[in-house]
């Protein structure tokens, strides 16, 4: 029986194109899960969609001299094409901003407050004079109360990381007009009342048995500290407009739903954009009283959006008492630094998505990025290393391997699996290698720890290597024809192997070695590796591919750290 796999990576917000650090963040490792789910023959929905609200967006926005429509629409295109162009395998890529979301998120603050769970409260906020508006978040910025930075955001200090609340910055000024004419004033919001809903969140989190230690212990921390009530509207104008009985609620004209808010709901959302463009039953995996019960739900994230996952987006579903499916397994991952410091749009520090590609086709970053993901610690991105891994595992170990015997063969057996022989010695060790190899590979990918699964394919890549060492069909095939026969069609099923098991990982190179034999998608290998690795039978056709791989000069290197600033 197929599983049923939902699965989510944290929604990248709209304000530019994302780096490389955020791929690996959350995008790329949920790809690579639902590309190996859907091999193992599992049913797979893989959401995201572009975070369009709160304040990043609008002062984004601002800047480019556009609306903030404008500027959410053409930035969706731009991230949704990168995404492609990386192949990113989402099901659907939806927008936050979609009048699904509107309508789950009007829906969501109904139920809660029929719950007993919301409340209008009149809460102080930063006010500026000059603008004649609120400034909500990252409005606002002055010198940080914890660290003395002088350029703090209200959210948050980049400096220390302190968490702040707008009013607690020290001379505060306007993001949007730079005036220090500031006040602080009362506005009314609506307030969660998650201090209600310790008890059951508690229950929840402690039922969660296979979360990761990282996840576990930052959902208890938050939990330990007690829950708080937390305002869920803002005074902006782009968002989700705060409604009652299907108009504006009074005294919130002005006011829209907190970006935290709506922005995982459209999780939901954009399921439901899915369902509806492939006439297919969004309820099915999301509402456990009609049949989501038996579906696996995975979140990809960093760090920094676990307490939202495992707190906050929990206290929505499960305090409004209705059937919500939710998060079964967690996996957050740490930070991938530029040269141990941030990347940075406005400082030009560090590669973008759009940048990589047009250095490097996609597989050499997805490649590298998931061979170092930041699992256990954050980790450090450097072209030095970069290059030095592409060299090696992808051109010297995979593409050699490839080159050489296809190259082999054609000009010794013509363009085709060679005939004659028998498996001996030298296959059967392969064969009990790889054995051990592909099921170790396929429970990391399983688990979701990434970079043992690629150490695994890795080492895999490089057992052929090892393999056609010994075979040495070239030594065989004036002595032994059939010797070397059984070398070469070995190899070739190497190549079709690794086609296979690549696929997760480095998907366009999966593609170019299954069209070496006309194959597009096959299944996961489940039977030994004997079976899979006579697949291809003498007589079938081939065609030896172009160079898979070019090597990173050293110059190249020096080139693109001048102009990424790492120099
Ligand atoms: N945009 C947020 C970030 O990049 C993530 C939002 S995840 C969601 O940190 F669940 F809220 F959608
Ligand atoms: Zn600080």
């Amino acid at each position: 029986m197929p599983k049923r796999i939902l699965i989510t990576s944290a929604l990248p917000y709209i304000n530019g194109i994302k780096h490389l650090g955020n791929l690996v963040g959350s995008m790329l490792p949920a790809d690579v899960y639902a590309r190996f789910e859907r091999a193992r023959g599992n049913e797979v929905v893989f959401i995201c969609a572009t975070d369009e609200h709160g304040t990043p967006a609008e002062l984004a926005a601002l800047k480019e001299k556009q609306t903030v429509e404008d500027y959410c629409a053409e930035q969706h295109e731009v991230q949704a094409r990168a995404g492609e162009l990386f192949g990113l395998s989402y099901d659907y890529f939806g927008r936050s901003s979609n009048p699904s979301n509107h309508a789950l998120t009007q829906h969501f603050a109904n139920v809660l407050e029929e719950k007993g769970l919301i409340e209008e409260r009149v809460d102080k906020q930063v006010y500026s004079v000059d603008d004649a508006r609120f400034l909500p978040d990252r409005y606002v910025e002055g010198t940080c109360p914890n660290c003395g930075f002088e350029k703090a955001r209200g959210d948050q200090c980049d400096n220390c990381g302190r968490l702040l609340d707008p009013v607690d910055l020290i001379d505060p000024y306007s993001a949007v007009s730079g005036s220090h004419n500031i006040e602080v004033r009362e506005t009314r919001h609506l307030y969660l009342l998650q201090s209600k809903l310790q008890d059951r969140i508690e229950n929840w989190v402690e039922s969660q048995k296979t979360w990761p230690q990282l996840t576990r212990s930052i959902a208890l921390k938050w939990l330990k500290e007690g829950l708080r009530d937390r305002s869920i509207t803002r005074d902006l104008k782009w968002g989700i407009p705060v409604e009652k009985d299907g108009a504006s609620r009074p005294g919130f004209e002005e006011k829209v739903f907190y970006v935290w808010f709506d922005a995982p709901i459209a999780y939901i959302a954009s399921t439901k954009d899915w369902a509806e463009a492939h006439n297919e039953d969004w309820e099915s995996w999301w509402r456990t009283d009609k049949g989501a019960d038996d579906v696996s739900y995975v979140q990809f994230m960093g760090k920094d959006n676990v307490a939202f996952h495992t707190v906050s987006f929990p206290c929505t579903l499960i305090g409004s008492e209705e059937s919500w499916k939710t998060v079964d397994t967690l996996k957050s991952l740490n930070w991938l630094t530029w040269y141990g410091g941030k990347f940075s749009t406005s400082e030009g520090r560090g590669i973008f998505m759009d940048q990589a590609l047009e250095l490097l086709p996609a597989d050499y970053w997805r490649w590298y990025l998931m061979a170092n993901a930041p699992e256990s610690d954050d980790t450090s991105f450097t072209l030095e290393s970069f290059a030095a891994t592409v060299n090696k595992d992808l051109a010297d170990v995979l593409g050699n391997f490839v080159n050489r015997i296809t190259r082999f063969c054609k000009s010794k057996f013509g363009e085709e699996v060679p005939a004659g022989g028998e498996a001996g010695p030298v296959e059967e060790k392969l064969y009990l290698e790889l054995d051990q190899r592909i099921a170790a590979y396929t429970e990391y990918l399983e688990q979701m720890e990434f970079r043992k699964a690629c150490a695994e394919l890795r080492a895999i890549w490089a057992a052929g290597n090892e393999y056609l060492q010994e075979a040495a069909p070239w030594a065989a095939f004036k002595e032994d024809p059939e010797k070397a026969a059984v070398g070469v069609r070995t190899g070739l099923n190497l190549i079709r192997l690794f086609g296979i098991l690549s696929q997760p990982v480095v998907p366009f190179t999966s593609d170019k070695l299954l069209a070496i034999f006309c194959e597009t998608v096959t299944d996961w290998p489940s039977g030994p590796a004997s079976d899979s690795l006579t697949v291809l039978t003498p007589g079938q056709p081939f065609t030896p591919p172009q160079v898979l791989f070019s090597k990173i000069e050293d110059d190249q290197i020096t080139e693109w750290k001048e102009r990424f600033g790492a120099a």
